[in-house]
């Protein structure tokens, strides 16, 4: 009778109890199927009818029985859930979030304050043509001073990697008459590598063009950002030097950011540090790009941006700043 196991497994408590159920009526010597032997007793018109009434039990069985067997389940699973709990009252903090790469922090603070006085930023391909990187900079082919510049070539005589910001000064002139106000920082190349070089690096071009720009105006703008990455203690000095894309030339000098010019070994007892190369625009540039020298002047200034990060946080390797250690990184 149906009402037998249907008794059995309502009173179970287990998936096991449920099981041995199972197998107590569905087994091979179960009591249902034990049914299937009366079978062969039973007349021809009695037969069909038995046999059909066999498998409504089973059928009726398997429907109860999964019933349970989903019932205690779900009480299973209910019991494990209401274990675990949120504690909803733990604070968040500390987030584990990320920070801006010292060299990142420097670019953004020099733009800053270049924006603020009014430059535009400047952008430039990495991949330069000889022309903008050294032809139009007044650096032909033959001039010697290429040599300085440790060239990635790509392509023997025509594409190379930058190797400088100033390209940029050439592509803007191109396309914008005078005045001209901008800075340009971005990523160089070079063949070399040192405690203070690497073949990638960073630069801030500055290129300001106009009537009547003169190299006071040049020693005041450096002067203004010196004081605002270092501190307005700090002196500024041009010392006479060459580049063939400005005339006059000259190397930036700033009282060592360590004993505040007094000398020390930073500065090889002498008190002063160089940061920057700059002059008034070579009037053989403003020809290759179509400005008159005779009407307009300028002035351009460059410089590292890993060299002024590691003066600014007194940091004596630059290939510190690329081996990605978060040891060293979560210091800024
Ligand atoms: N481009 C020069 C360099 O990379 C720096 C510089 C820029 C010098 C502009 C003068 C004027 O060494």
């Amino acid at each position: 009778k149906a009402s037998e196991f249907e008794e059995e497994i309502e009173k179970s408590s287990s998936l096991d109890e449920l099981n041995s159920i199972r197998i107590k009526y569905m087994g091979k010597k179960g009591m249902i199927s034990l049914l299937n032997k009366v079978l062969g007793t039973l007349s021809n018109e009695e037969r069909p009818k038995m046999g059909e009434a066999i498998q409504n039990l089973r059928n009726n069985f398997e429907t109860k029985f999964t019933e349970k067997a989903n019932t205690i389940k779900k009480a299973l699973k209910d019991a494990a859930l209401s274990q675990k709990y949120i504690d909803v009252t733990l604070s968040p903090y500390p987030f584990n979030k990320g920070s801006l790469h010292p060299v990142k922090k420097i670019y953004d603070e020099i733009v800053d304050v270049f924006t603020a006085a009014g430059y535009s930023v400047a952008q430039g391909p990495e991949i330069e043509d000889d022309f903008h990187n050294f032809e139009a900079l007044n650096l032909p082919k033959s001039h010697p001073a290429r040599d300085m510049q440790d060239t990635f070539y790509i392509d023997e005589n025509n594409i190379v990697l930058r190797t400088h910001t100033s390209p940029v000064q050439v592509r803007v002139m191109e396309s914008q008459k005078p005045p001209v106000k901008i800075i340009a920082p971005g990523t160089v190349y070079r063949c070399d590598y040192d405690q203070t070089h690497s073949p990638m690096f960073h630069q801030i071009e500055g290129l300001v063009v106009d009537k009547g720009i003169t190299m006071a105006d040049l020693k005041g703008t450096l002067k203004l950002f010196i004081s605002r990455i270092f501190g307005d203690d700090l002196d500024v000095r041009l010392r006479p030097s060459f580049f063939p894309f400005t005339e006059p030339s000259a190397e930036v000098d700033m009282g060592c950011v360590h004993c505040r010019g007094k000398g020390c070994r930073m500065c090889k007892g002498t008190g002063w540090i160089e940061i920057a190369g700059c002059g008034m625009v070579n009037p053989a540039v403003f020809k290759h790009v179509g400005i008159d020298p005779e009407v307009y002047s300028g002035f351009a200034f460059g410089m590292g941006i890993e060299r002024i990060a590691l003066l600014k946080y007194g940091i004596d390797d630059i290939r510190l700043f690329y081996e990605n250690s978060l040891k060293f990184l979560k210091q800024f």
